[in-house]
């Protein structure tokens, strides 16, 4: 099956919600960066947003995921782009960060940073990070706390047991010692145009092709399941830009 998840996945231009007016309206949040700041890109996916922060801060950027084939063609993407010396793609682990303390002025992570969870994942991002460095991370929030359907929360308590409120999310960054700079919303688009809209239409061509494949078919109505989701309960949850600070040491 893990087959299949990569046949329905891979290729897609993003893994995650997002777009590139979104990681440009997160950046500008990001004041005062050395001239050529260094930049870790955590769970790049083939790295849709790592050339958009090539492209508005330079720097040295080592864009980080575990799996190879989409590393593979953020280099092409890179090369293309003539950004093959601002852009390091490097095979790695989000759980097991290997980096000198401060060694960063900029941590950045769309959709990722829920693997390791909302608290554990940036507290790991914490000691990387230089005096004054941000951490921008791209993140899954309810935005309600009432009247949350059931067979939302069960879906969404089965894929990301972790997933906490925005209040909740608020609390864990001040907590962590991090000053909160700005929180956004990503717009609905964004979960569409990159995503959803050719995830539908992947899932689509791969029912055909499974036809009479159960353990498969079952497999893409799970993964249209949190699209139809997206359809009729989009006031229940968001993905939310969260821009933090380490104004201490
Ligand atoms: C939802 S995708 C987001 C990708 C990209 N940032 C985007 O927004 O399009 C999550 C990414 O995290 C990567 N990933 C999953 N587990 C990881 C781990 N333990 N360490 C590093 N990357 C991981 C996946 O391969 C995938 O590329």
């Amino acid at each position: 099956m893990d087959q299949l998840f990569f046949e329905i996945f891979n290729d897609l231009p993003r893994q995650g919600p997002g777009s590139h007016a979104s990681t440009s309206k997160a950046v500008s949040m990001v004041t005062n960066l050395p001239d050529v700041p260094h930049i870790l890109d955590l769970g790049c996916g083939t790295g849709s947003q790592t050339i958009a922060l090539a492209k508005l801060l330079g720097g040295h950027i080592i864009a980080l995921d575990k799996h190879q084939p989409y590393l593979d063609v953020l280099s092409q993407q890179a090369q293309k782009e003539h950004l093959s010396n601002v852009i390091k793609p490097v095979r790695g682990d989000l759980l097991f960060l290997d980096f000198p303390d401060q060694s960063f002025d900029l941590i950045w992570s769309e959709g990722a940073i829920y693997i390791a969870g909302f608290k554990k994942g940036i507290m790991s991002c914490k000691p990387l990070l230089k005096k004054n460095g941000y951490l921008v991370v791209s993140e899954i929030s309810w935005t309600d706390s009432v009247n949350r359907p059931s067979e939302l929360k069960e879906f969404w308590n089965k894929e990301y047991p972790g997933m906490k409120s925005i209040q909740e999310s608020l609390k864990i960054i001040r907590e962590s010692g991090f000053e909160l700079v700005h929180y956004f919303p990503l717009p609905e688009e964004d979960w569409w145009t990159h995503l959803y809209h050719p995830l539908n239409a992947r899932l689509k061509k791969l029912r055909e092709k499974y036809s009479g494949n159960t353990e498969a078919l079952e497999m893409i109505e799970y993964v249209q399941k949190e699209i139809h989701f997206r359809e009729i309960y989009a006031d229940h949850y968001g993905y939310f830009f969260y821009i933090m600070k380490k104004s201490e040491l």
